[in-house]
């Protein structure tokens, strides 16, 4: 078991450094917005969904949304980095972000509509527990739009995603995409096929993790 301590000391050195920046251009944000602008104009959300983003940084995917995909829906953040928080509310005034450790939320259950999250629930203390916890922010029926990397992701001689299991939980859970699909399905999270994915323009499918809640 991990604990959020040791972690949240690291972000919180990332995000005062402005080493975060980086993190915007990051090529699979397009695939979640795509997949979200797919669901909308196939007229399987509305104008008015309630969406949280889990390890949101500074909320500039948040921020993408609502000028890229739908400027109505209600749009909320968690990450546990207090200088994350701090700086996505003088950036995006509008985004209603919270500190917390998104694997364990002050939001009622069923609360959302809508959860995403990029590259952040690998970070998480317990994975079961994320897991948990997006199937208990989630309407029935609510949508998931999640990328989670694995060690593959970091390493240019292999792109067979999910090749590698580490159970350590250090410094981030590597997990077989097998392991994670069992933690969602475990949780009553239905996913779709990778192939959905890749229709988004997704380079490395086996990272995304999409799907409804049942
Ligand atoms: C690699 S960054 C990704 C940030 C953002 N999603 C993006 O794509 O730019 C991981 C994020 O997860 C946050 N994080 C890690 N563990 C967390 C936890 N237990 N609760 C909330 N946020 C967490 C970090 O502070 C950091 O902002």
């Amino acid at each position: 078991m991990n604990s959020v301590g040791g972690r949240k000391e690291y972000y919180e050195r990332i995000f005062e450094r402005h080493l975060d920046e980086g993190w915007d251009a990051a090529p699979g944000k397009e695939v979640l917005l795509r997949a979200l602008a797919t669901e909308l104009s196939a007229g399987r959300l509305g104008s008015s969904e309630r969406l949280i983003d889990l390890g949101c940084g500074t909320g500039f995917l948040l921020s993408r949304i609502r000028s890229e995909v739908c400027d109505s829906f209600e749009l909320f953040g968690v990450d546990f980095a207090d200088t994350a928080i701090a700086k996505g509310k003088e950036l995006h005034p509008s985004l209603q972000l919270f500190c917390e450790d998104a694997s364990a939320t002050h939001f009622d259950s069923e609360y959302f509509s809508i959860l995403i999250s990029y590259g952040s629930m690998e970070h998480f203390p317990d994975p079961a527990q994320a897991a948990h916890e997006v199937a208990r922010l989630l309407q029935p029926q609510g949508l998931f739009l999640m990328m989670i990397p694995t060690l593959g992701v970091y390493r240019v001689d292999r792109d067979d995603e999910g090749w590698y299991e580490d159970l350590t939980g250090q410094p981030q859970w590597n997990l077989k995409r097998e392991t994670w699909e069992a933690h969602f399905r475990r949780n009553g999270l239905r996913l779709w096929d990778s192939a959905r994915a890749k229709e988004s323009g997704a380079l490395k499918p086996g990272v995304f993790y999409f799907g409804y809640r049942s």
